[in-house]
């Protein structure tokens, strides 16, 4: 079977300094502790149980059956934000494109179109809400905390526009406890018979997209959870390998954690496939929330190839050299289509005639990485063999011990969240005092 693979010519070539044999020692023990932390609740690494979590797995694909069965839903809207919500557009996006609610209920084969409201934008709320069929429609409620107002406030309206039957549509994703005490969403799922999917303690926001947080909306879309279970079982093992060679999750923290050193500041994360947009925009918040604290961290940035060869790439390339990117290649794509030969029209034209589009993606990508190395920027390229549950799902977890690695190596927690927590306190005095 292929695997996910790391290329760190671009890098090792370029950035001066770099000492993996003198911190390797350091990170397997980063890496140890972690997983040795698993049951230790204030540790908040349960999200490295998640793989082995059968029963989850087993509790998410039952009842996305009897949903399915029970025919009485087309649309899904899943109210939450930050982890509550950008984990599952990850995957959904990422295996289902952007484009899953215009497909035929047939196309879909039964799973349900899907709706995410994150943000208290009143136009968004307005529009979503008024072209859903609300009778037909499942409402998943997400917060761990239970009280956040960017997911209690739609919810109380999608209350109003459906009725009396809202509760009855909905299940809630919250905890049990939270260090408030009693979580609100849990209290009123009680107190309406809601069907609550707990979150566990130990899992923090950013690091449950494996939790039923982002595989319960996945799975309602189709998404296949044996797949993403099996991908996240070999990312298991591999983050555990004593070789940084082999480790992806450990060469891609020491490779951030070096051009950090020497002043580059931001992290490019940047895959050639506009499925993976929003991937990346779960990645962001991962990074950002997770390190950017006692004021270290780096940036994280999105671009997309090749669209963003036509806008930030003369950034990178002849801008200032404080980034470290970070490709993502999709070695074959899915669907992929033959360019047909219309030389007869122009001459031009024979330059892409057979080639897959992909493969075009791919010789850009290619490109792009030449050139920047020409130009000293360090890069280095992550290749998936293809887009599907079980790259992606490997990947996404890589990516999670990758960051707990960095923050670890920085000397920061990568699991709290303080500057978050200020600014939602904040907002809760304002709204209670008015
Ligand atoms: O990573 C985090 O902890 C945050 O981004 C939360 O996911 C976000 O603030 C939403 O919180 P909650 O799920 O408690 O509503």
């Amino acid at each position: 079977m292929s695997k996910i693979k790391i290329d760190l010519t671009n890098y090792l070539g370029i950035e001066k300094n770099v000492d993996f044999r003198g911190l390797q020692d350091k990170v397997f023990s980063i890496i140890s502790n972690l997983y040795a932390s698993k049951s230790n609740l204030p540790a908040m690494t349960g999200w490295l149980s998640l793989p082995h979590d059968s029963g989850m797995f087993q509790q998410i694909n039952d009842f996305v059956s009897k949903i399915k069965s029970s025919d009485q839903y087309q649309h899904l809207l899943v109210l939450g934000i930050g982890g509550s919500s950008l984990g599952a557009q990850a995957l959904i996006e990422s295996l289902k494109t952007n484009l899953w609610n215009r497909l035929s209920a047939t196309k879909r084969k039964g799973y349900l179109t899907v709706d995410f409201i994150d943000n208290l934008d009143p136009v968004i709320i307005r529009t979503v809400l008024s072209r859903l069929k609300l009778d037909k429609t499942l409402f998943v409620v997400i917060s761990k905390a239970g009280g956040t107002v960017e997911t209690i406030v739609p919810m109380l309206i999608a209350k109003e526009w459906v009725g009396e039957n809202f509760y009855k549509q909905c299940i809630f994703i919250t905890s049990v406890e939270t260090h408030h005490g009693a979580s609100t969403l849990f209290d009123l799922g009680k107190k309406h018979q809601v069907p609550i999917f707990p979150i566990p303690e130990n899992v923090g926001g950013r690091y449950s997209v494996f939790s039923s947080v982002g595989l319960l909306p996945a799975a309602l879309c189709g998404v296949d959870l044996n797949e993403v279970k099996a991908g996240l079982l070999e990312a298991d093992s591999l983050c555990q390998i004593q070789d940084i060679r082999t480790n992806i999750a450990a060469s891609l923290a020491l490779c951030a954690y070096f051009s950090y050193l020497a002043n580059r500041n931001i992290f490019v994360l940047m895959p050639y496939s506009t499925c993976m947009r929003r991937f990346v925009d779960w990645f962001i918040q991962l990074w950002a929330e997770s390190i950017g604290k006692n004021q270290k961290g780096s940036t994280p940035i999105c671009a997309i190839g090749a669209t963003d060869q036509h806008s930030q790439l003369q950034l990178f390339n002849e801008g200032p050299n404080d980034k470290l990117i970070c490709f993502v290649k999709i070695n074959k794509h899915k669907r992929d289509l033959t360019v047909p030969d219309y030389s007869d029209d122009n001459l031009n034209f024979r330059a892409y005639a057979g080639h897959k589009v992909g493969q075009i993606l791919n010789i850009e990508l290619d490109a792009t990485r030449r050139a920047l190395a020409e130009s000293k920027k360090p890069n280095i390229t992550i290749t998936l063999p293809e887009l599907n549950e079980f790259y992606i799902s490997e990947l996404m977890y890589i990516l999670e011990v990758a960051t707990a690695i960095k923050g670890n190596l920085l000397g920061v927690n990568p699991f709290d969240q303080p500057g978050v927590e200020l600014a939602k306190r904040y907002t809760k005095e304002a709204l209670t005092n008015k």
